[in-house]
């Protein structure tokens, strides 16, 4: 068996993992991942893309923004559209502040390679991980690689392992409350070998159903369609799946998606979930372990960087400062954010959305909200604050 000394074991080399160990590597502080999935796998999962104004400063602080600098889309606003009628929200004419186009994969890309060159320590393909002893001062981590039992014995552990994830699981339940909400639709989400035919982002609310269009680079148009949360993947040739963004995007100005390849094809889920506290004894939830955002206004990633953010400083005060406060109000700190974006998440989506659920008032009311929103600048001074991301707090 293996056995590894270090002060912060990981679990999970998404953004929340990456990102906090490249954090306290800053601070001078050791950490080591562990993840169950091997580097590719990782580095190509797709997923969203829109990094609020203080991720992208956050990253730009911390050194690993190079890329993102050179190959990102620095946006000033989005557009609502309802019916075919484009409505732009100027998010930097009311906010100062600005969002940038950049797939989480890439990003996943940037801070792998910087903890490699940093020499930083990722165990990939590392399977059955669980946790021990987390509810005392000395946890550790036991996985399995290459058939080898290895334990990862450290002062605190990060669970940074997503929604699955063995993390949260390892808290007994009677000391956490999960908050939930499941919704009754899905995102049909496409990449398409098709340059972008439009600036910035279009969130159409249709009476077809919510479609999206979005981007990746000047080569690459991804784009999603609301559909059943059982979906049969299947049943969607790419001939319907064009078909459909067609019918729900082209605009009475004429304007239309261009037409590509699908490269990658996928049906998200939509949820609203929160465990509180995030904290129990020697372990802290950051990220998707913690939290779950339904995907429009694509607040996910954005949270996981804002709670390392947070945790890293904590473990900074703990190991520079001898001080615990900041470790115990870690979890208060990152849910007070976190139900703001999750009211976010929440409004966005059913704004957008049709629901099955929804009764002829409900329609009429989500109706003028629309309105509301395309005819008031405080009521787009409240979506683009929202969108471009709230302070960090610390
Ligand atoms: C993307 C995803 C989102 O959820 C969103 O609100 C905007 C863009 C994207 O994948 O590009």
């Amino acid at each position: 068996m293996g056995r590894t000394q270090t002060q912060v074991g990981i679990v999970g080399a998404g953004p929340a993992g990456l990102m906090l160990s490249h954090l306290l590597h800053l601070h001078g502080i050791e950490s080591v991942i562990v993840e169950a999935r091997s580097q590719r796998y990782c580095e190509e999962r797709i997923r969203a893309g829109v990094l609020e104004h203080g991720t992208v400063e956050m990253l730009r602080q911390t050194d690993v923004a190079d890329r993102l600098d050179r190959e990102g889309m620095r946006h000033e606003g989005i557009e609502i559209g309802l019916n075919g009628h484009l409505h732009r929200i100027p998010l930097t004419e009311i906010t100062g502040k600005s969002i940038t186009v950049y797939g989480q994969h890439e990003l996943v890309k940037d801070l792998i390679a910087r903890r490699l060159a940093d020499h930083g320590e990722i165990r990939f393909e590392c399977g059955n991980a669980s946790l021990h002893n987390i509810d005392s001062p000395h946890p550790f981590i036991r996985c399995e690689r290459e058939g080898q039992v290895e334990e990862i014995h450290c002062d605190f552990v990060a669970g940074c392992d997503g929604f699955h994830g063995t993390a949260r699981s390892s808290i007994p339940e009677l000391v956490i409350t999960c908050y939930e909400r499941i919704y009754p639709f899905a995102w049909l989400g496409i990449l398409a070998e098709a340059p972008p035919v439009r600036e910035e982002l279009v969130y159409m609310h249709h009476e077809r159903g919510f479609a999206l269009y979005s981007m990746r680079s000047p080569a690459i148009t991804r784009l999603y369609l609301q559909c059943a949360p059982d979906e049969n993947l299947d049943e969607w040739t790419d001939d319907r799946i064009w078909t459909e963004l067609q019918l729900r995007l082209g605009c009475s100005d004429g304007w239309r998606p261009r037409e590509g390849r699908v490269l990658q094809k996928g049906i998200t889920g939509m949820r609203s979930f929160v465990v509180e506290p995030m904290q129990y004894g020697s372990l802290y939830l950051a990220g998707d372990a913690a939290h779950i955002v339904p995907p429009t206004g694509a607040k996910g990633m954005n949270l996981a960087m804002a709670d390392v953010f947070v945790l890293a400083e904590a473990l900074r005060a703990f190991y520079k400062q001898n001080s615990r406060a900041k470790l115990e109000t870690y979890s208060s700190i990152c849910l007070r954010r976190i139900w703001k974006a999750q009211r976010f998440s929440w409004w966005m989506t059913s704004l957008l959305h049709l629901s099955p659920d929804a009764t002829p008032f409900d329609r009429r009311r989500q109706l003028a909200e629309l309105d509301y929103l395309t005819s008031s600048r405080a009521a787009a001074a409240s979506l683009a604050e929202n969108y471009v991301g709230l302070p960090m707090e610390l």
